[in-house]
């Protein structure tokens, strides 16, 4: 039954509707919400609609691959699962699923540090498709420890996040209780109540916890206390004097999250980095922000050259990955789209979310007559 749902599910959009009868509504809130009036996030699709791709016909190309190389590891398709915080709100061992998912097809998978799932865990799952994203905690043991844990662990990719130097404002958690501290109401319970399947996965492993962050926290007692704990100790902005300091404290790869303009490209590069991931945070964060979309093509030009260039908001299906691959980045990362497929259908979601977008990616390849992903700028319309 559930295998024949899961054939069923054609596209990202099958995977959403199934997600959202499935896990309560706060919780699909959070997951699927955007900043203030959401106009990033409505704006991340819209300009990726407006980019259109031109086939060649009568060209003669013999078929298409997705292999792709960054930095020093072939990948099998140009995409990977990025940083998600809470997983286990969304579905308990979210993170677990996606880690293994993205190990089986051999694709990037980005650990949040505010993931449920521990550092040691993920990589036990990802093996060396695991990247780390880094909140920096203020207390410096703390993060050097975080750093040291990844290290140790055989990461070799650190992607450092610097788009949250505010918390975002996002109504629908503020209305659900789902702001710092959290409030657990009547009305959190009874939507729960009335998500089966979500309610029993979440009583059989428990509450979801930023297990990463859990060895620190002396003296926490409950939801509240944890909130607390995390929202002081990671308040410490990212600016160009700390990346810096990673870049002399991190000796494999330095990747910068949340770059949308070219003046922070700039500075990423200046501090040493050796990639980075335009993003908006899929509008979760500012909501007078430019699409990653629209911004790519003016990063691509003036660092790409230099540093790998990396990019993510607003993929939900694969010639949207297509349109990202033609401004001109190397790889293309989708948040919401694989959490979606873990909240309709569990583990198995997982891994049906990289088969849907690997298709979808490759029939545009064969459809425009493109050998390569890195191809695909020769095919702007
Ligand atoms: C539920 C949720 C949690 C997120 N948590 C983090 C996080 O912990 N760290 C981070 O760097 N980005 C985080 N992001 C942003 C994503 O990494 C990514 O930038 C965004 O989801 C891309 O947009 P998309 O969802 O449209 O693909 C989160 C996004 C969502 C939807």
């Amino acid at each position: 039954m559930a295998q024949n749902l899961l054939n069923k599910a054609a596209c990202i959009a099958d995977l959403k509707t199934r997600a959202k009868a499935r896990i309560p509504k706060y919780a699909f809130e959070y997951l699927t919400g955007g900043c203030n009036q959401e106009v990033t996030l409505r704006q991340n699709r819209h300009a990726l609609d407006r980019i259109y791709l031109e086939p060649k016909y009568l060209s003669t190309s013999q078929g298409a691959n997705l292999e792709t190389q960054i930095f020093s590891k072939i990948y099998s398709a140009p995409f990977g699962i990025a940083p998600l915080g809470l997983t286990g709100l969304i579905w308990p061992k979210a993170a677990d699923f996606h880690a293994r998912a993205a190990h089986n097809a051999n694709i990037p998978y980005v650990l949040s540090t505010l993931s449920s799932t521990s550092i040691e865990q993920a990589a036990q799952c990802a093996g060396d498709n695991l990247w780390f994203q880094l909140y920096p905690p203020a207390d410096l043991e703390i993060r050097a420890d975080l750093l040291a844990r990844a290290q140790a662990v055989g990461c070799q990719h650190l992607v450092v996040t610097i788009d949250v130097p505010a918390a975002g404002r996002r109504p629908r958690d503020i209305r659900n209780g789902l702001a710092v501290p959290p409030k657990i109401g009547v009305n959190s319970i009874a939507q729960s109540i009335i998500r089966p399947a979500w309610s029993l996965a979440t009583v059989r492993h428990g509450l979801p916890e930023f297990a990463s962050m859990m060895p620190y926290m002396k003296n926490v007692k409950n939801m509240r206390d944890i909130a607390n704990y995390i929202r002081t100790s990671l308040k410490d902005v990212v600016d160009q004097k700390m990346l810096e300091q990673l870049r002399k404290d991190w000796p494999h790869k330095l990747i910068v999250k949340g770059v949308i303009s070219v003046a922070d490209a700039q500075r990423a590069l200046q501090a040493g980095a050796d990639g980075i991931i335009v993003s908006n945070h899929g509008g979760r964060q500012l909501d007078a922000s430019r699409a990653s979309i629209s911004v790519l093509p003016e990063i691509v030009a003036a660092v790409g050259d230099k540093m790998v260039v990396m990019v993510d908001s607003g993929v939900e299906s694969g010639p949207d990955i297509a349109r990202f691959l033609a401004q001109g980045a190397q790889m293309v990362f989708a948040g919401r789209a694989f959490m979606y497929a873990v909240g309709a259908f569990a583990e198995p979601g997982a891994e049906h979310c990289i088969d849907l977008l690997r298709s979808e990616l490759l029939q545009v390849l064969e459809q425009l007559r493109c050998p390569t992903p890195c191809q695909l700028a020769d095919y702007l319309a």
